[in-house]
């Protein structure tokens, strides 16, 4: 079975996820003092100029492939942005990993963020291990976490372990399948590696974990996979509580890389030539270079350096010189991947979030969804003479997964789309910055938009009628602009042989 284990962390904002992130890196030796996560971002971010936002706001908007390694297992931990604004990129991530972390704050529960990040990964069965972090702080009662997981996901809730006290009455955190106690120790009181025997638990919370242990399910490998079921872990990433049973959980548990569903039926594993699928791309940080990052997700295959790989949008191969991957320290070139692997193409534009890339040219990956864009404004030119680059620069960034553009069949006022207000100031800023074209936003009529799907002949007829509803995506598809949400379920009535759909999968 594959030693790949290729996973995300899902949560809101501050609930702990650089902080973990960086313990998790510690304890797979990828980098050596804490602190280095922000650090270094802080560092890569002053250098580049159209990041200027993520400055500004404090924020992180790019994404990143971190790999470890611990006892045998190669960890590939992909970085959604922590910020409240969604994007897609932050969608597609999650089309790339195979289960999910979900870190909660024990004072707060489960917040906006989570819940929608939550719900992408279940219309993709994603399973998902729970992480309450903050425990060496005041929390909510155990039990109520559990319930409020349980009830507000719809998920079973197995608790794999129990806080002794919280806050100010901290003690440590017993761990069910072993029945030891990690104890802060020192000044600092962090856990220091040292496990003991859970003896000496104070009564009222010995209680609670008998009453735990008889009330909750027995931990279902199956019904985790599934996304039925989520195992809870309490923890303190601060204090090191908990990670390294995060680890192991990720390495026992969670699944190997899964089968892929393409136009050619499902891709294993194991089968043996090269395939894979672009999930992101990522403009180099130096806005004078055109260069990319394509980041792709591998489904099959071992991939050496130099292989020939042939992008469905492209139609002829291209050979893969210099493919990065993402240790945490450096960025290495790789030369060698397997499924389950991310590694980094770079590339002038030729590659495109969910183009399918292959050894055989043989097939295509479905299920890398454009979402329906929740935000859509006008683009407007300052000087009117720049049509040509602006042009160039909505095809490039929708390309990039930055936002979505539409072309309406009247008029000459592009629309953008996106699903988090971020998106929008990255847009403006990018387009100054990269390509010298002052641009404004504005409200647009329409509400949201509907990708169309149907014979020519119902399209048409459609047309006839609504063209001032029509545009066309970047790919020339049509779409169905919508003044509100009535009103693509009023079409959709008076449309039967049309599908109006929310997402479009390349
Ligand atoms: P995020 O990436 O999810 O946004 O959260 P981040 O790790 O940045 O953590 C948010 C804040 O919560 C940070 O404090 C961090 O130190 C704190 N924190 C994270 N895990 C724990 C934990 O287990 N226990 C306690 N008590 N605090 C935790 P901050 O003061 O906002 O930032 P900083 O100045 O420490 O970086």
């Amino acid at each position: 079975m594959s030693n790949r284990r290729t996973f995300a962390i899902i949560s809101h904002p501050d609930a702990g996820k650089t902080t973990l992130t960086e313990k998790l890196l510690l304890q797979g030796g990828a980098i050596h003092l804490a602190g280095e996560v922000k650090a270094r971002g802080a560092a890569r971010r002053a250098r580049s100029d159209w990041m200027k936002i993520e400055q500004q706001r404090g924020i992180s908007v790019t994404s990143s492939v971190m790999t470890f390694q611990k006892d045998g297992v190669v960890f590939n931990l992909l970085d959604t942005p922590g910020h409240e604004d969604f994007s897609e990129d932050t969608y597609r991530t999650l089309t790339a990993v195979d289960s999910a972390i979900m870190v909660i704050d024990a004072a707060k529960g489960i917040e906006p963020q989570t819940r929608k990040l939550f719900e992408v990964c279940r219309m993709r069965s994603v399973p998902i291990i729970t992480f309450v972090n903050k425990v060496d702080r005041e929390g909510r009662s155990v039990f109520e976490t559990l319930d409020e997981v349980a009830d507000a996901l719809a998920l079973d809730v197995v608790p794999m372990s129990w806080p002794i006290g919280m806050g100010g009455i901290f003690q440590g955190v017993m761990n069910f399948a072993d029945e030891t106690i990690a104890r802060p120790e020192g000044d600092s009181r962090e856990f220091l590696g040292k496990r003991e025997p859970a003896t000496d638990i104070p009564e009222d919370i010995a209680e609670e974990i008998e009453l735990a242990r008889a009330g909750y399910p027995e931990f279902d490998i199956e019904a985790y996979r599934h996304g039925d079921l989520t195992p809870v872990y309490f923890g303190s990433a601060l204090k090191n509580f908990g990670v390294a049973e995060l680890i192991d959980a990720i390495a026992r548990y969670a699944p190997p890389p899964r089968p892929q569903k393409s136009s050619e039926g499902t891709v294993d594993p194991e089968r043996p030539d090269v395939t894979g699928f672009i999930f992101k791309v990522q403009a180099n940080m130096d806005p004078q270079h055109r260069d990319r990052i394509a980041f792709m997700r591998m489904v099959s295959g071992t991939f050496k350096r130099g292989m020939k790989l042939t992008p469905s949008g492209l139609g002829k191969p291209i050979a893969v010189h210099s493919p990065i991957l993402f240790f945490a320290q450096d960025r290495e070139i790789a030369d060698t991947a397997e499924a389950g692997d991310i590694i980094g193409i770079p590339n002038h534009g030729t590659l495109r979030v969910g183009d399918t890339l292959s050894e055989k040219n043989d097939l295509r990956f479905t299920g890398l969804p454009n979402f329906a864009p929740e935000i859509l404004r006008r683009v407007v030119l300052k000087d009117p003479t720049k049509t040509k680059q602006l042009r160039k620069a909505l095809d490039d960034l929708s390309e990039e997964g930055v936002i979505q553009v539409f072309y309406p069949e009247i008029g000459s006022q592009w629309i953008v789309g996106v699903v988090g207000q971020l998106q929008l100031d990255v847009l403006v800023s990018r387009l100054e910055a990269e390509y010298k074209v002052e641009a404004v936003l504005e409200p647009s009529p329409f509400d949201t938009a509907r990708w169309l799907k149907g014979s020519d002949a119902a399209l048409k007829s459609f047309a006839d009628f609504n063209v001032s509803n029509l545009a066309k995506d970047r790919d020339g598809d049509p779409v169905f602009m919508a003044r509100s949400s009535w009103d693509v379920g009023y079409q959709q009535e008076r449309n039967p042989e049309l599908t109006f759909s929310a997402t479009k999968e390349r």
